[in-house]
């Protein structure tokens, strides 16, 4: 039965992503909870490593950034969400400062297939 594992889903050929660069997508499966809600989401390269998570704050649920393609704080060390100024570990995504501190921003998966980064939902 493979109804629930989600579906890859191209965001980029893979050397269109340089460092600095977040690639903004919004993925064709909606939200579980709420249920059908657009999801959309970023793509960078951590220390080298392609890293993806949903552009959703675990304070309100709502979207990171307020500037399209600007999710890191001013010293270019953690993402930081524009609204209350939660930051976030670029590597796990784990709120170390903010309302959410101790939440995390959800973590895709990613894979290179065919010369394009992909991403889908954890399962
Ligand atoms: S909505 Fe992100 S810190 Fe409040």
């Amino acid at each position: 039965m493979t109804a629930n594992i989600s579906q890859w889903q191209p965001v980029c050929r893979a050397p269109e992503l340089v460092p600095g660069r977040f690639v903004e997508f919004r993925l064709r499966e909606k939200a579980r909870q709420p249920e059908g809600m657009p999801l959309t989401g970023f793509l960078f390269l951590d220390g080298g490593e392609p890293r993806a998570y949903l552009n959703v704050c675990p304070h309100l649920g709502i979207e990171l950034n307020w500037m399209p393609g600007r999710f890191m704080d001013s010293d270019n060390l953690f993402i930081q969400c524009s609204t209350h100024g939660a930051l976030f570990k670029p590597g796990d995504g784990e709120c170390i400062a903010g309302p959410c501190q101790g939440d995390a921003l959800t973590q895709l998966e990613v894979r290179e297939h065919e010369g394009q980064l992909e991403v889908r939902l954890p399962e």
